[in-house]
């Protein structure tokens, strides 16, 4: 989609659905001006309460087709509510955010092409630079709203708008935040995609040429693909452990976008990339079992992180590693008991095999040393036991540093991608003492997130780290089964303030 600014007057700028606004019992500008132009009609919808006096509500409004004053096809009156504070044009972000669904679910249903938002003194109540938060929020939604999972479907009807126009006066910030919100849709977008594909279209492979292509259209991102050969002279023993059980070769992707003002070490985003998890020899239960096509959403998220940096041109430094790889059970998939050696020489005790995870990321995070990075975050839908600690609302973060994890809170709370920080004491280590491996895959019933994290977290002493669990986040089961796209805005956010 194509999202501009422009500080124009409704009368003037011709479109085919221009959106405007009450609030407070009140029409704001544009929506006053046009209402003297037909009649009244606009104030005779709020106060006959047509319109709804909650926020979100909206109506099309009629207007005749004839006058020349009248540059728009259509017209949408939206419900802003209430002010967050009384007597000023100041609404919440939440507010905002919840507004612009119901103006983009409305729009989507008509033939529109293209429409123009007045938002006229509407300021977002949280922001110190509200026409940015504005406009972002604006570009991101529209962009979502715009995706609809096709690919392997036939006649899905697509929305036809092309162009949205942002009307203010405030141009500067209004261009920015329509860059940064177009940009991190399309990321988001990326995300859902590869999440909804099916496990036998999306497979390492298939993950890999994505990391290909991706790079060929942005000069700054390079790319580097390690296959098995590569990864066991690296001594990768455990990742390889869980890819042999497949006839799809496992990969690890490892995509750097350099663009930042100075020489800086980068940040470093590991991706879950397990494109079907059957939990191999320790077979999964069959009862949604398709699901697990989604546990490679952690890597979905690096992608869609990568994607959206680089479509906003940051001026970052930015490492995205993908663990991509298959657990099936077959005659050369691990087994229960089986020991391991992880290149970073420790050994593992497989005592299930669907702790495969876990098995992955180890290697790669012991692979991220070598970039000497500044952080390092890795993205999975780890543990089931996530899902039922903190349901779907919360990513669960855990982290080795507190300003690290302070940081990614804060990113999660600005975004709305909120994440819920979960404790990595020592305590939980025992759980992982195994009699015959320095350690075990899997640290029993108790606290099976927080353990697993704690798996993960003997791995990355060397830098600052933390981990999210995307278990109960990544996806939405049921009716609107489908991938989130969450936490790419988390991710962008703490990489652009960082
Ligand atoms: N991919 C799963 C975790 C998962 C399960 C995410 C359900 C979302 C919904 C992971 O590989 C797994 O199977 N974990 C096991 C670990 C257990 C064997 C210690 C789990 O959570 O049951
Ligand atoms: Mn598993
Ligand atoms: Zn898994």
């Amino acid at each position: 989609m194509e999202f501009i600014a422009k500080n124009t007057d409704i009368l003037k700028l011709k479109t085919q659905c221009a959106v405007v606004f009450a609030l407070n019992n009140k029409l704001l500008t544009s929506a006053e001006k046009i209402d003297k132009t037909h009649h009244g009609v606009l104030s005779k919808a709020l106060k006959s309460k047509d319109l709804g006096e909650s926020l979100g509500k909206s109506l099309w409004i009629s207007v005749p087709q004839t006058s020349k004053e009248q540059p728009y096809e259509r017209l949408l009156l939206v419900q802003l509510g209430k002010p967050a504070k009384a007597k000023t044009t100041d609404i919440k972000c939440e507010s905002w955010r919840k507004a612009l669904v119901a103006i983009n679910a409305a729009i989507n249903t008509t033939q529109a092409k293209d429409a123009a938002v007045y938002v006229d003194d509407v300021n977002i109540h949280e922001s110190t630079e509200s026409t940015l938060a504005l406009a972002t929020d604006l570009a991101l939604s529209a962009e979502k709203s715009q995706y609809r999972y096709d690919t392997t479907k036939n006649e899905v009807k697509l929305p036809v708008l092309k162009k949205m126009t942002l009307v203010t006066s405030d141009m500067s910030a209004a261009k920015r935040g329509l860059t940064k919100g177009k940009s991190l849709g399309c990321g988001i977008n990326t995300t859902r995609e590869l999440g909804n594909l099916p496990g036998n279209i999306c497979t390492p492979q298939y993950l890999a040429d994505q990391a290909k292509s991706l790079a060929s259209q942005h000069p700054k991102l390079s790319v580097k693909l390690l296959g098995e050969k590569q990864m066991e002279k690296l001594g990768m023993g455990s990742f390889l452990s869980v890819a042999k059980g497949s006839d799809e070769e496992g990969k690890l992707i490892i995509m750097e976008y350099k663009n930042a003002k100075n020489a800086t070490a980068p940040h470093v985003l590991v991706g879950k990339g397990i494109t079907f998890d059957t939990g191999g020899i320790s077979l999964k239960p069959g009862a949604a079992m398709d699901e697990m096509k989604f546990d490679m959403c952690g890597a979905a998220s690096v992608f869609g992180a990568m994607h959206a940096l680089v479509e906003m041109n940051a001026p970052v430094h930015v490492v995205g590693i993908v663990a991509a790889a298959e657990n099936m059970p077959s005659g050369r998939a691990s087994k229960p008991g089986d020991v391991v050696t992880s290149m970073s020489g420790q050994t593992i005790e497989i005592l299930n095999t669907d702790a495969e995870g876990r098995l992955v990321l180890c290697d790669a995070l012991t692979y991220a040393e070598r970039f000497k990075p500044k952080s390092v975050v890795d993205i999975a839908t780890l543990t089931g036991a996530c899902v039922i600690a903190l349901g779907s609302h919360a990513t669960g973060l855990y982290s080795n540093d507190d300003k690290l994890a302070e940081n990614l809170l804060a990113a999660g709370e600005k975004t709305a991608d909120r994440a819920w920080r979960m404790p990595l004491w020592d305590a939980y280590q025992k759980q992982l003492d195994s009699n015959f491996a320095d350690m075990a895959n899997i640290g029993g019933r108790e606290a099976g997130s927080v353990t697993a994290a704690c798996f993960l977290a003997r791995f990355t002493k060397k830098y600052k780290w933390a981990h999210l669990d995307i278990a109960g986040t990544a996806w939405q089961s049921g009716a609107k089964k489908a991938a989130s796209g969450r936490p790419v805005a988390l991710l962008v956010e703490y990489l652009l303030n960082n």
